[in-house]
């Protein structure tokens, strides 16, 4: 009995909907592969592509933790046992809900491997569980997308109610990272907490708008909606070239650019895979004449 599962990066917060709308992303992704085995017990065998910086101890890796929880809801932590290979094809800590991605590919491990117990909707709050262990805080915006698919949106967190967004077949998304490391739990520090009345409407405006852009397919509204007035101003202090990069970007047509979801990724998103190209290619190279080191990838959303 064995499974392999591959969970995609996602892009929290597209833009304007703080901790409510994400998006899942074709490349890059973690992959888990598990093993039903003899021996009761939840047991990580190896971890690869984090280069060491996630515990082997099942008790304190996400993964493994999460997996833990749902055998124990399921009543059947003592008697079984599976081994977990964590293969990360994405750097930790870059905006693109890395440890999402892992904690959603080890519970639909083990939900496949059980013969799904669980259906999706019921797998989602042990996700949320898992986000909680990573940084300290239950956002849904990353493992909604990454287990779901697509565009969700998080209507509200008491109880959880996700709703899955359409997806206009032409939105593509060019994210780049900057290498450097950018914690979740310290860029939601910086964040204030009260906001102004005027500013929350002009937030909620956007939201709304692009939700009606999405079921439209208008990609103008898509374009004028996808802009945060709430976040992105503190946020993009922590990112290095935050504002050349914002300029290049719609310089080159992208729809709308901002922040990854807590960063220091960035991403573009694009009326079509070619200006999701071009944005994402401008902006690395104006990385790499400032001598910043980054990724990209582009997808379609
Ligand atoms: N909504 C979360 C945040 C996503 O912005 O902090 C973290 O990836």
């Amino acid at each position: 009995d064995q499974i392999r599962v591959f969970a995609p990066a996602t892009v929290a917060n597209m833009i304007c909907g703080f901790d409510i709308l994400g998006f899942a992303v074709d490349y890059p992704g973690d992959e888990v592969n598990m093993y039903r085995v003899a021996e009761p017990g939840v047991r990580i065998r190896s971890i690869q592509g984090d280069d060491g910086r996630l515990p082997l101890d099942a008790d304190k890796n996400t993964v493994s933790a999460c997996v833990k929880m749902l055998l124990k809801h399921l009543g059947i932590e003592k008697e079984l046992g599976v081994e977990i290979e964590l293969i990360k094809h994405m750097p930790i800590g870059s905006g693109l809900g890395s440890s999402s991605a892992s904690t959603v590919a080890g519970l639909f491990a083990i939900n496949t491997l059980l013969g799904n117990p669980l259906s999706k909707e019921e797998l989602l709050p042990f996700c949320v569980e898992g986000e909680r262990l990573a940084c300290g805080h239950g956002h849904a915006d990353n493992v909604a997308p990454a287990l779901m698919g697509g565009i969700t949106l998080v209507r509200g967190y008491e109880p959880l109610d996700v709703i899955a967004l359409p997806v206009p077949e032409e939105l593509y998304a060019g994210v780049v990272f900057p290498k450097v490391d950018v914690p979740t739990r310290d860029a939601r520090q910086l964040i204030k907490e009260k906001v102004l009345l005027k500013e929350a409407v002009t937030q909620w405006g956007n939201i709304a708008g692009l939700v009606a852009g999405l079921y439209r397919k208008d990609y103008d509204l898509i374009s004028r909606s996808m802009q945060d007035v709430l976040i992105e101003p503190t946020r993009a202090i922590l990112i290095p070239e935050f504002y050349a990069m914002k300029q290049i970007a719609l310089d080159a047509g992208a729809l709308s650019f901002g922040i990854s979801g807590s960063g220091p990724s960035v991403v573009a998103i694009a009326r079509g895979q070619e200006i999701a190209e071009q944005a994402a290619a401008r902006i690395q190279q104006h990385l790499t004449d400032c001598e910043i080191d980054s990724f990209k990838y582009v997808s379609a959303v």
